[in-house]
């Protein structure tokens, strides 16, 4: 199908978000209380677990991959009450081609309205030898026994080709195909340690349409590692390349550098709608809650310089971009701050504002100076400027009415 339009939007620079594209529709898968949850610095408890779940339904997720129900007990219980509680989202729960696992997460699954197993193998060379000790063939037969018993369960069944960017593309192609006839109704194709690039990976999405047997019965699905910082990057690619899943997480956390961020995928599929012939279900005025929501639980804090999430996403310090800004939010924003969960844009005065930035706060703060009084303030503005990172409100005040600057 055609899924990419080549016409770039008529305004890049409109600062408000198109209505969503009318092209296909691209799943939001989130593994943030699982690929996400089993990083450093990232554990959740059970509560925590089931509060972050409905956060994720609430945004708008389509998949919300529970957790890795063999891995204990505890994962067992938290996602037990996540498929107890949780609606308007698919729950999905990890295996590996183990009968084992696949019960677990099944019994885990039990209570969901709409549920998936995923089944996992590795298909490197490297894995194959150094990891499982199993051959091409052997790797095939296990997968096909985890896609076939995972259907016994579900007819939601998703297969994972782990490090499948570092698999031979024809091997690949011959296990999906094998995971298709067993039963598989997604087949994601992951860049587990994060090695491919964005031309790679469209092109091997492109491959394993056209060489996967009967590949129109199954959804393609990236879930791309953010090692070399290409996670959201190549994650877009491969939707060109036809992905119709993409596997992410909140503020992009996850094993090592993280997994693609969703928040960040969404926002490049939303503001670049006419570039990208595809459309999430996500309502993007929660994801700054949802962030802050996993920021909160985890303690794990997103840096000021984070896109869509971090405290200077929307902050303007420059003379000349608050002095564009203030004549029109288009000239350095390229989507509203409202329509991700901000209150507004921020202008941050400090060394670098100008006399503009510096008139309409002062006008915003009830102060109508005449154009000699505004130079004095300035000039004072802009010593107090040197010594401090930031100026704020009170010390504008301050400076205005002549009363000794706060500390
Ligand atoms: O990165 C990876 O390969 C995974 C799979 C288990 C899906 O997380
Ligand atoms: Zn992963």
């Amino acid at each position: 199908p055609a899924h990419v339009t080549r016409d770039c939007p008529a305004s890049i620079a409109d600062a408000a978000i198109a209505p969503p594209a009318p092209g296909e529709h691209v799943r939001i898968f989130d593994t943030s209380l699982r690929d996400g949850e089993q990083s450093p610095g990232c554990s959740m408890t059970a509560p925590q677990k089931l509060r972050f779940a409905h956060a994720l339904s609430e945004l708008g997720v389509d998949v919300i991959e529970v957790g890795f129900p063999a891995s204990s007990v505890a994962e067992i219980d938290a996602g037990r009450a996540i498929a107890r509680e949780v609606r308007g989202s698919t729950l999905a729960a990890l295996a590996r081609c183990h009968a084992g696992d696949i019960e677990a997460a099944a019994r885990t699954l039990d209570a969901a309205r709409a549920a998936r197993l995923h089944v996992f193998i590795s298909t490197s060379p490297l894995h194959r030898e150094h990891k499982l000790g199993l051959s091409r063939e052997q790797v095939i037969e296990r997968a096909v026994m985890g896609v076939e018993l995972a259907r016994r369960h579900f007819d939601d069944v998703e297969f994972s080709a782990e490090d499948a960017l570092r698999t031979e593309p024809d091997f690949l192609a011959e296990i999906c195909g094998a995971a298709v006839a067993a039963g598989a109704t997604t087949l994601n194709i992951p860049d587990t340690v994060g090695y491919t690039t964005p031309a790679e990976i469209r092109a091997l999405f492109e491959y394993l349409r056209a060489n996967v047997r009967d590949a129109h019965r199954a959804v393609f699905s990236a879930h791309c590692h953010d090692d070399l910082g290409l996670a959201v990057a190549n994650s877009l690619a491969a939707i060109e390349g036809g992905a119709r899943q993409v596997e992410c997480t909140i503020n992009g956390i996850g094993e090592r550098a993280g997994n693609c961020a969703l928040e960040e995928l969404v926002m490049a599929l939303n503001v670049r709608s006419g570039y990208f012939d595809a459309r999430t279900r996500i309502d993007t005025r929660r994801l700054l809650p949802t962030s802050r929501l996993l920021s909160r639980i985890t303690g794990m804090q997103v840096q000021r310089n984070k896109a869509i999430v971090g405290q200077n996403a929307f902050a303007h310090e420059s003379g000349i971009h608050q002095h564009g800004m203030l004549k029109h939010r288009g000239t350095y924003e390229i989507m509203r701050p409202e329509d991700v969960g901000w209150v507004q844009s921020q202008i941050v005065l400090g060394r670098h504002s100008g006399r503009a930035a510096l008139s309409d706060r002062l006008q915003s703060l009830g102060f109508a100076l005449d154009e000699a009084r505004l130079n004095q303030v300035f000039a004072g503005f802009k010593t107090l400027a040197e010594k401090k990172r930031e100026v704020f409100d009170a010390d504008l005040e301050a400076l205005v009415l002549g009363t000794d600057a706060p500390t």
